[in-house]
């Protein structure tokens, strides 16, 4: 097979939102557009999850695997789309960051009527960091919600990014009829649904294609209000701006937008045309000794992603390697960079709809679960033999805090190895008070379910109790000094309002218990960086 060919297929994207914008429904309709399931609703077991912790640990042993690490690979239009999945709800964790590490681009999906909520600014500030390509859709449209110009002004203004839309939500009567695509100059009428038959492959019409915006028949199918308001519309999206720059696309600076109704299948075939066709294949990353192309004909990954597994009779654990270059075939030697050591790599996994099976090769692009002897830490690189190693994926400042103790002093041992083992994997950050001085063992996540994780599995796992207690923090910042000189912990220690540790890599971390201790901390001394993401060691 034809290396070459094959990474160019290639599309790994992830979609960005907040919970119940419609990413489980628009994730059904990609598979059931891809041929993939049949049935819409099979994705939907996902949304019956339920926030309580004991069901959820009860979904993850059953199933042997998190269900949250699905990755969907799956073949639409010719292409292969991987497409990384990026929990959202009380999941919501630091493994939802460093997938964003391993895709291509995204897309933004968001509810007409609420805009850029919380959870979407947070995802794509990493996005943007990384400068990747993103795609913005606008779903909900058959639902009362705000207006599209509005939308556009708070995706600019909020989150600083240009943004063009191509498709143009069309009106009849006020409700969403269509959508008109700008580059094409094609309208897109749908067929009012009924509205019991709203949701699934049931409701699967073919809309109706409008030449453009001079066919009369247009005129007609709109009534003469709804026909003056898309002409006055999109005159004055005209005016607005420039055409569309798919450089600015790519660079991450300028954010495609389309507009439909996922439940519907409104807007979506115009929507995945684009995609299809704007989507860049993986493209060169960067490493230390130069970057890597996805042609190079050596196999190259590396770590994003590390899953234990939760059951205690198979404790196997599972790291998550996106491909960068080359092929990887089941059996091959590879390099564990860090490390130095050989592996072989006899059960590559491949996941489809959270079903796992074994793949005989992969390339540059696909995302790959291989088994981890206990080896692997996050951000770690793979190669068929070089030295060099991927820029590493940043730590992200938790936004929870809790103390926690051993219940049983004597299981000092487990406890050590197995907040090491947690650590490694990347489940949550530990916080030890630095060498000389009395305080609490602090942890901190994302979300907060990543404490039952944690208490969860040291107990299941190295049977060790332990007891989580309140903490008063609420930021995390990692420390530097602007002029690159070692950080005297005592000197920081009283400079600040806040608590001074060191994370699992020794590097030097205040713990604030509110945003004005941190301003005053940034005011009053210049000399110190506080950061919110931390690399390498
Ligand atoms: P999430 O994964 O982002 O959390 O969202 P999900 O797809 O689960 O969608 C959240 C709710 O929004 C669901 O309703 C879903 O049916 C609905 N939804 C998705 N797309 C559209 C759309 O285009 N228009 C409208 N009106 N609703 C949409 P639910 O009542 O929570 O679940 P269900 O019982 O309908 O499945």
């Amino acid at each position: 097979m034809n290396a070459q060919h094959e990474v160019g297929r290639r599309r790994t994207f992830a979609i960005i939102s907040h919970p119940d914008a419609g990413k489980t429904t628009l994730t059904e309709k990609l598979l059931l557009y891809g041929g993939v399931i049949q049935l819409a609703g099979a994705v939907k077991a996902k949304r019956g999850r339920s926030s309580a912790v004991s069901d959820w640990m009860e979904m993850e042993r059953e199933r042997g695997i998190s269900i949250t690490t699905s990755v969907l690979q799956f073949p639409y239009r010719g292409l292969q789309l991987n497409l990384l999945d990026t929990p959202g709800h009380a999941d919501f964790s630091e493994d939802t960051y460093r997938t964003l590490h391993a895709v291509d681009g995204a897309i933004m999906l968001l509810d007409s009527a609420k805009g850029v909520e919380a959870q979407t600014r947070k995802l794509f500030r990493v996005c943007k960091h990384r400068a990747i390509p993103i795609f913005t859709f606008v779903n909900k449209l058959d639902r009362p919600g705000r207006d599209p110009f509005d939308l556009i002004g708070e995706v600019e203004s909020v989150l600083g990014i240009g943004v063009y839309p191509i498709t143009w939500p069309v009106f009849r009567d006020g409700t969403f009829a269509g959508v008109y695509h700008r580059l094409a100059g094609r309208v897109y009428l749908f067929e009012a649904l009924d509205p019991d038959a709203g949701k699934g492959v049931g409701a699967e019409r073919p809309p109706v294609e409008v030449t453009g915006l001079e066919d009369p028949a247009l005129a007609e199918a709109l009534g003469e209000r709804g026909y003056a308001r898309l002409k006055q519309e999109t005159e004055l999206l005209e005016l607005a701006g420039d055409g569309f720059d798919k450089e600015r696309f790519l660079a991450g600076e300028l954010s495609p937008m389309f507009f439909g109704s996922a439940v519907n299948n409104f807007g979506l075939e115009p929507f995945l045309e684009s995609f299809c066709e704007l989507m860049p294949p993986p493209g060169p990353r960067a490493t230390d000794q130069g970057p890597v192309s996805p042609s190079q004909e050596e196999f190259s990954g590396f770590v994003f992603k590390i899953q234990a597994n939760m059951d205690k009779a198979h404790r196997d654990r599972i790291a998550f390697v996106r491909l960068c270059s080359g092929r990887m075939v089941r059996g091959m030697k590879v390099r564990h960079v860090r490390s130095g050591r050989d592996l072989r790599l006899a059960n590559p996994t491949q996941f489809l709809a959270g079903e796992r099976s074994l793949v005989e090769e992969s390339f540059a692009g696909d995302v790959v679960g291989v088994n981890d002897p206990g080896l692997f830490e996050i951000g770690d690189t793979l190669t068929g033999g070089s030295t060099f190693e991927f820029q590493g994926i940043p730590s992200f400042a938790p936004e929870h805090f809790a103390r926690l103790e051993m219940v049983d002093p004597l299981k000092r041992k487990q406890f050590a190895r197995g907040l090491e083992q947690l650590a490694q994997e990347g489940t949550v950050q530990l916080y030890r008070p630095p060498e000389g001085r009395a305080g609490d063992l602090v942890l901190g996540a994302l979300g907060r379910l990543q404490f039952e994780v944690v208490k969860f599995r040291l107990e299941a796992e190295y049977g060790v109790q332990v007891r989580l207690g309140g903490a008063p923090w609420q930021l995390a910042r990692w420390v530097s000094r602007e002029d690159g000189a070692p950080v005297d912990l005592d000197r920081l220690h009283d400079a600040v309002e806040g608590m001074v540790v060191l994370d699992v890599r020794g590097r030097v971390v205040v713990l604030f218990d509110r945003e004005w201790a941190l301003q005053t901390a940034n005011r009053l001394h210049p000399e110190y960086r506080f950061a919110e993401t931390a690399t390498g060691v």
